[in-house]
Parts: C-alpha cells; structure tokens; sequence
C-alpha cells in the first residue's frame, strides 16, 4: 500500500458542523484533530500492544503538545528526536522517564542536554545511537559529567540497526532499507559493543532499536527487522555472557551487567486502517511467530513508538477558497488559503488525501477540480477531486492529515503557521498552540 492509496480506502465523512463552526471562531487555514479518533486508534493500538509492552508516541507526526498530554494521560510515553521535540514533550507533562531521545543526526548541545539531565537525576528512558562518532562524543560527555558515580545515574542507551529489509512502503520512507542513513549493520554494533567505546559506569547498553519505515502496507519488512534486532540482542547477551576472554576485541569491552541488556524498540510504522492495510494486531502476531520460527523469544522490555497510526486520521485541515475558475479541462480549478506551507505531503510525496465540500453540498453535481495551494511552486497542489460548483469563501476540508502535518508546516512565501484546534466528544473546540521560543533553525539553544 502506498500513502496514495490512504484517502481512497476509507471512508471517512468529516465531522462538518464542527469543522465549519472552527473556520468561523479561528480562521483558515486551521488544523481540527478530532480527539474521539484519537481516542480510538490509541485504544486499538493499546489492545494490540498490552503490557509489558512500552507504548511510546513518535512526536513527530504531531508535536502539539495538547495531544500528547492527552496520549501521556493514557500511559504514552514519547519519542523524540530533537531538543525541540524534548521541550514539546516536557510541555505536554512527560517527564524524561518516559522519553526516549532518538534523532538521527545529534548534536553535542543535543547530547549535552541529554547528559546533563541525566547528572541532574533526571535520567531520559533511553538514548537511541546511530553511529561509533556520536557513541565516542556521548561516551566523553558522559565521563566528564560522572554519570553512573558519585549518586549520578547512568544512562540508558539503544543502539540502532539498519534491518537492511525491503519495507513494503514507497522508497521516500523506507528507512530500513540497506542503503538508507538510517542505524548501523549489525556487525558495527557488534564492534562497537565490543570497542570499549560504551564502558564505564556512565552509559548502560540496554538493547536495539530498529524502525522498518513508514505506512507499512504489509507484516514482513517488520518481522525480518524485529528478527534481526532480538537476535543481534542475543548474540549481545552470549558475547557478554563469555566474557571478554571470548573475544581478543573485547578486552575493553563494556562490563555492565548482563540483566540490564533487555530492551528491543520496533520502532513505528503502522498504516492507517484501511481495507488492504495490516493492522496493530497482526503485526504484534506476525511478530511473535517470526520470533518463535527463528528459536526467539520476545525480549523482557519491548517497545514500539507510532506516529501516524495514532493521529494521522483524526486531522482535517480546514481551508477556505480564495478563487474558483471554470474551464474545460479541468472543469473548476479551485485555489486554497491552504497549501503546501500547511500540508506538504503531497507536494514532497505526491501523496493524495480527500478532500470534501464542507458548503455547498454537492446538489449542483460534482465537478472535475484540480485543488491547488497559494504558494508560488507548481507542486503545491492537492491534486484532482470530485468537488461541487465552488466560489471564494467557501470551504474544504482536506482528511487524514492529522500525521506530518501542522508539524510539518514552513514559513515559505512569508506565510503564518495555520491554527491548531482540538475537537472533543461533547463538540467542544479548543485551540492549542505550540511552545514559543521554538528551536532556532541554525543551533538549537538550551534551556
Ligand atoms: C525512528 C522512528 N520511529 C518511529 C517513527 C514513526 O513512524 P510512523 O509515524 O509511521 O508510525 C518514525 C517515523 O519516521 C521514525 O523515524
């Protein structure tokens, strides 16, 4: 399944008085997350993946720390990958107990931010490593500021595999794949495992993280990978459990202990429900069985951290239309106040998302439109929708952009960041905004 085939899968009506009612109060372009799908795919999710395993929201899909005080709520921890993406998650109420610090690229104040919590006893879940340079910067921070001495706890770190599986996803979000930046072969993180560069009592190697990719469209990219990272952790046990005398390489080698190296993350990926997609649950169970073919048992700690799946449905951004012109072919192009500066999906991925009417209604018949952004970029467009006779003012709702969306959002062409709104059970609206002093672009300041 591919992001393009989302909207036509399901069908999903939007929640049109109150879409309408927010345009009205807040404006558009306004982001509306209905939290009773939230709810919901929490719940699915929650079903699938019970105790004891650690349920994290990946951050990025929606930062709007209104929404993971609500997950927090629900017993949510979060992934984060950045110190921004940290201060939104501190802001929705999660201490760092229940954070895991896991960026691709980090940088020494990123590290430092993490180090220096962990000195102040306020040690992070975890940190995920992605390379033998930023294990080696972590490793000196790490000594300079004592951790694991003195009182100081030390700090829990994963390591991240490249799974080098084929995910059955489009190619822009197939970071397990063998050539993708994504984590290190399993033979760096046996080598640096072995390397001595995480010894000492500061850092505590916990186990692997992997993540396949993104909107999965099927089981088996997961369960290699899954595969891949609790054998690679069993194969961490049985070197440790040798000894250094097992490997000359190991001399150095880190000397924590054994009981601690527990921990698995499989990372996110979940496609939103749809008819051909998996679902949590299948791949909770495909997971499972993989494990048990390959002689393989869960680990103790086990974690996953979606993104999408929990509020990727739950998204409308509401729009107005700025102007509507006929033609022949196609038979109405419509310009939006909402564009690729709001929803960049389908400018960066081509991805298509429904878009409806919220007035008129549709009783004139329905007219070939293309559906086009404001910004200055031929590729800000919404692509090609059934849609009635439409005139400026009137209003659309694009769906399922509730995931890389409003925290996807860029100030090109001088453009303001859309509003942001919460819809509750009882039909309450409640506007959200994001924590000000967000990061810098060039370097990210500490708090
Ligand atoms: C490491 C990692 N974990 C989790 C996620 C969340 O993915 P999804 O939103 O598809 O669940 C991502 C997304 O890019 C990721 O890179």
């Amino acid at each position: 399944m591919s992001s393009g085939t989302i909207a036509a899968n399901r069908e999903v009506r939007p929640p049109g008085q109150a879409l309408s009612a927010a345009a009205a109060r807040f404006g558009t372009p306004v982001y509306v997350t209905d939290m009773v799908d939230v709810a919901a795919a929490a719940a699915r999710m929650e079903a699938a993946f019970a105790p004891p395993w650690q349920r994290l929201y990946s951050l990025k899909a929606n930062d709007l720390p209104a929404i993971t005080t609500y997950l927090h709520g629900r017993g949510w921890g979060a992934s984060v990958v950045s110190a921004g993406e940290w201060r939104h998650a501190r802001a929705a109420g999660v201490t760092n107990e229940s954070v895991a610090f896991e960026g691709l690229g980090k940088t020494d104040a990123q590290l430092e931010l993490v180090v220096r919590e962990t000195a102040a006893g306020r040690p992070l879940r975890w940190l995920g490593i992605e390379s033998g340079q930023e294990a080696a910067v972590l490793a000196r921070l790490a000594r300079a500021a004592g951790l694991g001495r003195d009182g100081r706890p030390p700090l829990d770190v994963l390591l991240r595999l490249n799974p080098e599986v084929e995910p059955e996803t489009r190619p822009e979000f197939a970071v397990g794949a063998r050539a993708s930046k994504f984590g290190m072969s399993s033979q760096e993180i046996l080598a640096l495992a072995r390397s001595g560069a995480l010894a000492g009592p500061g850092l505590r190697l916990r186990g692997i993280h992997v993540h396949v990719g993104s909107d999965l469209g099927d089981v088996r990219a997961f369960c290699l990978a899954g595969v891949g990272a609790v054998g690679l952790l069993a194969d961490l046990r049985a070197e440790r459990r040798a000894g250094p005398g097992s490997d000359p390489r190991a001399e150095a080698g880190p000397d924590g202990d054994l009981a601690w190296l527990d921990t698995v993350d499989f990372g996110g990926g979940f496609p939103l429900p749809a008819e051909q997609a998996p679902a949590p649950g299948e791949f909770r169970d495909a997971l499972v069985l993989a494990l048990h073919e390959a002689g393989l048992d869960l680990p103790p700690r086990v974690a996953i951290e979606p993104g999408r799946y929990l509020v990727g449905a739950a998204g409308w951004l509401v729009s107005s239309v700025l102007h509507a012109r006929p033609g022949s072919k196609p038979a109405q192009q419509v310009v939006l106040d909402a564009g690729m500066t709001e929803f960049i999906r389908p400018a960066l991925y081509g991805s298509r998302h429904a878009a409806h009417a919220l007035s008129p209604d549709g009783a004139a018949g329905l007219l070939d439109t293309a559906l086009e952004g404001p910004v200055c970029e031929s590729t800000d467009s919404f692509g090609r929708h059934l849609l009635p006779p439409l005139r400026r003012g009137d209003l659309v709702a694009i769906g399922q952009t509730g995931a890389y969306g409003a925290s996807f959002t860029s100030r090109y062409n001088g453009r303001p960041p859309p509003g942001e709104v919460l819809l509750w059970p009882d039909g309450s609206l409640q506007q959200c905004e994001r924590p000000t002093g967000s990061p810098p672009a060039t370097k990210e300041s500490l708090p």
